[in-house]
């Protein structure tokens, strides 16, 4: 009969009992397990959500984080954001590919404007300058598509969500699902303005984890 599994309990108080893990005399062995899982826990992160590619996606994005071109029509947002795997470990290097609609909704197909693709940095961070994407007719919400990858990790393939679009009418708890293809609260993120109200600009962050292969 096949045993099950330890708990990450039951496998530390067996390492305990066998002497693989020791304690100074002063650390109960009750307390100094719970803190030990406690601070494991801490560290792990869930996976990404998964979304859609959808009949957009090119290969071979310039790597370059400014896609907005000067005067070019749209609100100004900023997204940035750190690449890490589920055991809380940074993924510096991980590719992060990016495409989304322009300000009128919609998508280069001839050339890459609003194509990107980005390497996080030594501390697994990335960031672009873009334009809030517009709506267009086939898709209810304003979203970023992702594609990112790291060697021995899932590629992750998902979108970004604004809380302050309009479909959600300020209330994406309660509203993300009015687009059918937001199956996950966790992919609206909030929006900061900055900027001065001549120059107003919007800034999003967008922390990806991936999963361990
Ligand atoms: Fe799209």
């Amino acid at each position: 009969m096949l045993k099950e599994r330890l708990t990450r309990r039951e496998s530390l108080l067996q390492c305990a009992a066998l002497g693989s893990l020791r304690l100074v005399p002063w650390l109960g062995l009750t307390q100094a397990v719970s803190a030990l899982e406690a601070q494991e826990r801490d560290l792990t992160r869930k996976p990404t959500q998964w979304n859609e590619i959808g009949p957009f996606y090119k290969r071979l994005a310039p790597n370059s984080a400014q896609l907005r071109a000067p005067n070019e029509p749209g609100l100004p947002v900023t997204v940035s954001g750190r690449v890490f795997d589920t055991r809380g470990d940074i993924l510096a290097g991980a590719k992060i590919e990016i495409w989304q609609a322009n300000h009128f909704g919609l998508y280069d197909l001839d050339g890459y404007r609003y194509r990107a693709s980005l390497s996080a940095g030594p501390e697994g961070k990335y960031s672009f300058d873009s334009v809030m994407p517009g709506h267009y007719p086939a898709r209810v919400c304003q979203h970023i598509h992702y594609l990112v990858t790291a060697p021995g990790h899932k590629p992750l393939i998902t979108q970004l969500y604004f809380a302050t679009d309009p479909v959600f009418e300020g209330d994406p708890d309660r509203n993300y699902s009015r687009d059918p293809l937001v199956m996950s609260r966790e992919l609206v993120r909030p929006v900061t303005l900055s900027g001065d109200p001549k120059a107003i600009q919007a800034n999003v962050n967008f922390e990806v984890v991936l999963d361990r292969l």
